[in-house]
């Protein structure tokens, strides 16, 4: 079965005195995350040491960063670099939120070097895709997500793909409390994994987790992650509620 995966993105949000508390909280309620489940948190980068430390090796819980710089090293002032990543035993990696393709201008191209930069130090990217409301609109979402999957991941060779895991999150559901139905997600789910077989054949297709975020909540993660294409989801402000994002995990298949 392939990884099904709760992943929580705290965007810019928390002290470290509350995120130390909601970690806390998650982890004291001794929710039990069997081998092929993966809890992980993207934290913010101050955070990163505490979060880990907190977690403690508890089985398949991870600290995730939020963003990297897509260069080795050097003088790019106020940047994250995957070697920094490592040296303080992160393993996974948000790249491309809709956010930073938005605000920071983050192209498919540049994106396509960050994922390369991750995956030469053995961070696994949480690559992240989907359509802005205009080109739902326009029923052209499912060529849209294609060309970010192509012009990002479709360089790498079948080993590195499979270190990948995609997040597909349509920016019309981003904390807008309008998630897709669980019939769009598994729609949108089931064409990124064509596009990918396509690529990389159907063996390796099937073996790449691809979460669902844009919304998620206690109340819906369980139809949308019943879906069979879903294999979990990126939240964002449900995740910074405990008993909210306890649910979510505990509704992974
Ligand atoms: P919301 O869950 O707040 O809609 O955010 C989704 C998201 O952007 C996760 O990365």
């Amino acid at each position: 079965m392939r990884k099904q995966i709760a992943a929580a993105n705290w965007k810019m949000n928390n002290t470290l005195e509350e995120g130390t508390k909601l970690l806390n909280d998650i982890i004291n309620s001794n929710i039990q995350v069997n081998n092929h489940k993966c809890v992980i948190f993207a934290v913010p980068f101050p955070y990163l040491v505490s979060a880990n430390q907190q977690l403690d090796n508890k089985s398949n819980m991870f600290v995730a960063a939020q963003n990297c710089h897509y260069k080795a090293a050097g003088a790019y002032t106020g940047e994250v670099s995957v070697d920094m990543l490592a040296s303080i035993n992160i393993h996974y990696c948000v790249v491309g939120h809709s956010e930073r393709r938005e605000y920071f201008l983050e192209s498919n191209q540049l994106l396509a070097e960050k994922v390369d930069r991750c995956l030469s130090t053995d961070i696994t990217p949480i690559f992240c895709c989907g359509e802005p409301l205009a080109i739902r609109e326009d029923d052209s979402q499912n060529d849209y997500v294609a060309v970010q999957l192509k012009e990002s991941l479709f360089h790498l060779d079948i080993e590195a793909i499979q270190k990948v895991v995609i997040a597909y999150e349509p920016i019309w559901a981003i904390g807008t409390g309008k998630t897709a139905t669980s019939a769009q997600a598994q729609e949108m789910h089931a064409h990124i994994r064509a596009v990918l077989a396509n690529q990389f054949g159907n063996a390796i297709a099937d073996n790449i987790s691809i979460l669902y975020g844009g919304s998620v909540k206690g109340a819906n993660a369980n139809e949308i992650f019943s879906q069979p294409d879903v294999d979990g989801g990126l939240v964002g402000g449900a995740s910074l509620i405990a008993t909210e994002f306890i649910q979510i995990i505990k509704a992974l298949k």
